[in-house]
């Protein structure tokens, strides 16, 4: 069998056969190279699956799972016997040719091939790791053509551009349960990421059972925190999925949660107590003091237990040491050790800390502050701040790896900050003004999406994560030249948001649940109107001073049914480009269609406000899309706006786009903008 696929993969990969252009993709990410064949592979009762070659039991579950998401989709009632032993390869639909497991390791070979013909599917690959993304793939594709499931018949070779594909999620400043965590990992694996980095505590919690030290999950976690059996059963879960798992403790800073537990090793003398407020704050732990090494060897060594992976993450971000500086005998174990800045204190702990994960038989990761001449090049750097900051703010992606450490890159990829998923899109590794060497190039590992939860609850964790995070998947895996078209990853963005929704993503049922919330029961459909043209505010202004919202604030309003890339406010976007290409009647009419769903819309949001008062803080939100519908209908009717009401109007929709009601954004305005000025060319 193995010579049969070989040779056939072989044959078609050098004649190929008779080729053709798809108009759309539907993968996310793109494979490194496609080749669309004439006809489909059907879909029927006996579509089954064999795997040839190594055997590893998460592929077999991964097989699995993967057909039965094909059953589910097209509800046709495949036979129970799926995973097949038949050693006839005509009697397979899918055949899986596997050379051995693979291991979690940045040398990793993940490429996979797959060749669908009208007889069949193969998946050949190294690892099992390429043959799980294979099997991503021939689900991406399947689809409805002609009144049958089917697949398109393709040829795909691919490969990850990076081999760090991560998604940090924050579970101290919210706490996440165990059933949504292992949800977003299967997505992670449905977009090929392969990285699951675990923030485990923070300044509003801490959350991992310590056994040396129960105090610290006990007075550290208002009872909201992983017992170890439940992280084993995630950590393998995640392994099943082909993804590895790296906590993180955040460390010396970041640490009000493990001092409110155990004030002994604090830097100043006072109360702690959990903090409920969003920010940087001061307290920090006492570098000085032999017991904070005890401690943090205790917790290390429990959790190197219960994480395989051979990454540790200490954290290390945002120390600003005011209260190393204010305390006396630390300023004087500064002097005597010459230690000049806090930063040098800092690099101390940090290869105080080095020592105990290598005696734990792991390698140092942390916030890009850790580096300093202290650490090692086997640490990994995580970028936060920028590309190439300048020195004052620490160090950067190109400043690491020139430096000779291997490095990822988060800034550009901080999904909270709640911009849209072309921002993340255009995201580049190395910017044109920076010159890296082959070998320093090479050090980029890849990337980390990051979900801080300070305005999370597992109620929004996923229409926070997703779809976005599936265009940030694409930045990670695909060749960089496949990752430049916006429209294109949108058109394919609204497809990935579906099958991710089938796979289980809560991401847009929860935002009707939210609806129905907010608009307590009472025409859904009416305050959907105006979910779906607004956004939540940007880059932390919702939450000012991070005070406005704190951990028992409600994340069931109007702005968390809002999502980033408003539907309506794409469509209507969409709509208004079209229009400007060419003012056809057709074009004209669906404008007016919109417009006039803004203009009604508003009497109806007041009789619901009537009876939802959560509402009001939004009712002069929907007046103002009143507003925009009528100007819009009479531009449209009028077919001429003097010059004198396109001023007004401009200025009208400036204050309009000022709205902060309900902590949400009109995401419409540039659009209506747009489509007014162009009414001057018509
Ligand atoms: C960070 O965002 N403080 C790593």
């Amino acid at each position: 069998m193995k010579l049969f696929v070989s040779t056939l993969m072989t044959l078609v990969f050098t004649f190929g056969f008779a080729q053709e252009n798809k108009d759309k993709d539907n993968l996310m990410p793109l494979p490194s190279s496609i080749e669309y064949h004439k006809g489909y592979f059907v879909v029927d009762k006996n579509f089954s699956v064999r795997i040839e070659g190594y055997k590893s039991n998460r592929l077999f579950k991964y097989a699995d799972k993967v057909l039965r998401r094909i059953s589910n989709e097209s509800g046709i009632f495949v036979d129970q016997k799926i995973l097949t032993t038949s050693s006839n390869p005509q009697t397979s639909s899918v055949v899986i040719d596997v050379e051995r497991g693979g291991k979690f390791d940045v040398e990793e070979d993940e490429s996979y091939e797959l060749l669908i013909s009208k007889e069949g599917i193969i998946i050949k690959s190294v690892t099992d790791l390429g043959a799980m993304h294979g099997l991503e793939t021939v689900y991406q594709l399947l689809e409805v053509n002609n009144g049958k499931y089917v697949f398109p018949l393709v040829s795909i070779k691919d490969s990850p551009r990076f081999v760090w594909r991560g998604l940090m999620i924050d579970v101290a400043r919210h706490f996440i349960p165990v059933d949504d965590i292992k949800r977003n990992l299967e997505l992670m694996s449905s977009v090929k990421m392969n990285v699951f980095h675990w923030h485990l505590s923070d300044d509003q919690g801490f959350r991992v059972q310590i056994d040396s030290h129960p105090e610290l999950y006990k007075k550290g976690s208002d009872g909201n925190y992983y017992t170890k059996t439940q992280i084993k059963d995630i950590v393998a879960y995640a392994s099943d999925l082909g993804i590895r798992v790296i906590p993180e403790i955040d460390v010396p800073g970041h640490a009000t949660a493990i001092l409110t537990a155990m004030p002994q090793l604090a830097s100043k003398d006072t109360t702690y107590t959990l903090e409920r407020n969003a920010g940087i704050f001061s307290p920090v732990l006492d570098p000085t003091n032999p017991e904070t090494y005890k401690v943090l060897g205790d917790v290390i060594g429990e959790m190197s237990e219960l994480f395989p992976d051979k990454y540790f993450h200490i954290g290390g971000d945002e120390n600003e040491g005011k209260n190393w500086e204010s305390n006396p005998d630390i300023v004087a174990f500064m002097k005597k050790n010459d230690l000049k800045h806090p930063h040098d204190l800092q690099a101390y702990f940090n290869s105080k800390l080095y020592k105990i994960l290598a005696s734990n038989g792991k390698e140092i990761m942390g916030w890009e502050e850790i580096q300093n001449e202290a650490i090692p090049k086997g640490a990994l750097i995580q970028s936060w701040r920028g590309v190439n900051e300048g020195e004052e703010v620490g160090a950067s992606l190109s400043k690491a790896v020139k430096n000779g450490y291997n490095a990822i890159l988060s800034n550009g990829f901080y999904i909270d900050l709640m911009l849209p998923a072309s921002s993340y899109y255009s995201t580049e590794f190395v910017p044109n003004t920076i010159e890296l060497s082959k070998e320093e190039e090479a050090r980029i590992l890849g990337g980390e999406a990051t979900m801080w939860s300070e305005l999370i609850t597992p109620l929004t964790l996923d229409s926070r994560i997703w779809p976005r995070t599936a265009a940030i998947a694409e930045k990670y895996w695909s060749p960089k030249s496949k990752t430049k078209d916006v429209d294109n990853m949108y058109s394919r963005l609204d497809l990935v948001s579906k099958k991710l929704e089938r796979i289980g993503s809560q991401h847009i049922k929860n935002k009707d649940v939210i609806i129905r919330n907010i608009s307590n029961y009472n025409q859904p459909e009416v305050v959907k109107v105006l979910v779906d043209v607004c956004e939540p505010m940007k880059v932390y202004s919702r939450n000012p001073n991070g005070t406005m919202y704190n951990t028992f604030s409600p994340y069931t309003k109007f702005a968390d049914a809002c999502i980033v890339d408003a539907i309506g406010a794409r469509e209507f976007g969409n709509l208004v480009n079209d229009f400007i290409k060419d003012d056809s009647s057709e074009n004209r009419l669906k404008l007016v269609e919109v417009f006039r769903l803004w203009k009604t819309n508003h009497s109806n949001f007041l009789e619901v406000v009537a009876t939802s008062p959560m509402l009001e803080e939004v009712a002069l939100k929907s007046k103002y899309l009143n507003e925009l519908g009528v100007l819009g209908l009479k531009s449209l009717e009028l077919n001429n706006i003097s010059p004198l009401e396109l001023k007004s109007a401009l200025k009208n929709i400036d204050e309009i786009s000022a709205d902060e009601g309900g902590r949400t954004e009109l995401a419409i305005t540039n659009s209506m903008k747009l489509f007014l000025k162009s009414l001057d060319h018509k």
